[in-house]
């Protein structure tokens, strides 16, 4: 060992010892690859379940365990995490659809996902037909033959639409349609939509399941047959969430239902003091009386969700004043933190949108969008109320 090159040591010395530490957290396996001890067990790698470490694209621990506290959260069989819910979304849709089929898309969805069923999967053979988020029941029902799969998100942004989840779920059943469910808006806290029949559930895990605006990350859970697919798909395209950002995740989502317990009651708070305002048109919140999907979110969910959005009386350029008036709020897109943002739809998620595709889904210029953080209820209500003034 005298004349050993420090340049060997330095590089092997100390990385070939497996450990196996009660450590209570799961450590951030950070490692594009694994050991194998001799040839046998490199050829047994897709036979050994002891042996299944080959390569990170293809299996982590730390990924693994984040994607079983994800399955158990959503009570499913198995769950996956992708690098962001864009990777999720697209390997959960390019897992099931094939040239020939069709996708019955909600009209209501994420830029992006609009984006991809729109332009990216006709590109591939897959023909999508627009049905509105009030009526995809019977979008289901009348589908065509060559129908493979239903997706919708539920709440929905900015107006938070709230799908009989069930209902619909039903609907695919008896037509032979998968039913998959973007529930980013609900989280598993406030919805399992899994339980009420959908074959997917998908997440932008960037949002409230990591809760900490550091990292993007997507997620898709259901039966393991259905994910044994969707695995395929990912790691041939390679969305695999890095294993930093899964510890992260993972820890995130320890406190997943102590933060959205407290969101969706500063949320509903907030909703409640935003509607008796004189310069407020409406709020959009499930659990308000006034919102037209009042009933079903009572009956549906857990609690009406960290998001709510508030329409201020003239437009635009009403709402940019209240925005920039914002001192403990921040202006930011993206949703589901513990520091509260707040954001303009017409100029940020939906600035593409068309102003039928606007008037279709009842977004209005003067819409804010609110995420609704951990910080005291009281500051929050006087921070909106000063920049109330504004308007
Ligand atoms: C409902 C919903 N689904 C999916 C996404 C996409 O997730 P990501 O930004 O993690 O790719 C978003 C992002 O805002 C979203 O709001």
């Amino acid at each position: 060992m005298s004349n050993q090159k420090m340049g060997t040591l330095a590089v092997h010395a100390g990385e070939d010892r497996i450990w196996a530490v009660p450590s209570v957290t799961t450590p951030v396996y950070q490692t594009t690859t694994y050991r194998f001890p001799d040839a046998a067990s490199a050829a047994a790698y897709l036979t050994d379940p002891e042996g299944r470490w080959l390569y990170s694209r293809l299996e982590n621990p730390t990924v693994i365990a984040a994607e079983g506290k994800i399955a158990a959260l959503e009570g499913a069989e198995a769950a996956l995490c992708f690098a962001s819910g864009m990777a999720a979304i697209s390997g959960a849709l390019l897992a099931v659809l094939r040239a020939g089929d069709a996708l019955i898309a909600s009209d209501t969805l994420y830029g992006e996902t609009a984006r991809l069923c729109r332009e990216v999967l006709p590109r591939f053979g897959v023909e999508v037909e627009i049905a509105p988020v009030t009526r995809l029941a019977e979008a289901a029902a009348g589908a065509p033959a060559r129908a493979r799969a239903l997706y919708f998100e539920t709440p929905t942004n900015p107006t938070m639409r709230v799908v009989d989840v069930a209902a619909v779920a039903a609907a695919c059943r008896r037509r032979g349609l998968l039913s998959i469910a973007d529930a980013t808006f609900a989280t598993p806290v406030n919805l399992r939509a899994l339980d009420q029949g959908v074959d997917l559930v998908v997440h932008s895990a960037t949002k409230f399941l990591n809760g900490h605006c550091d990292h993007l990350a997507g997620a898709v859970a259901g039966r393991k047959e259905l994910l044994a697919e969707v695995y395929k798909v990912r790691r041939t395209l390679g969305a695999t969430l890095d294993p930093a950002a899964a510890y992260d995740l993972l820890r995130g989502m320890k406190t997943l239902e102590v933060r959205v317990l407290r969101q969706n009651d500063t949320a509903l708070r907030l909703a409640r003091t935003l509607e008796r305002h004189p310069r407020v048109a409406r709020v959009d919140y499930p659990f308000l009386e006034s919102h037209p999907d009042h009933e079903l979110a009572r009956r549906l969910l857990r609690g009406g969700g960290g998001v709510l959005s508030v329409t201020v009386k003239g437009g635009l350029p009403a709402v940019s004043r209240v925005h920039d008036a914002l001192r403990i709020v921040a202006r930011a897109s993206s949703l589901g933190g513990v520091e509260s943002l707040a954001s303009i739809p017409v100029i940020s998620s939906h600035r593409s949108a068309s102003p039928e595709e606007l008037a279709a889904q009842g977004i209005d210029g003067g819409t804010l969008r609110v995420s609704v953080g951990l910080e005291d209820p009281d500051d929050l209500e006087a921070d909106l109320l000063q920049a109330l003034e504004r308007a």
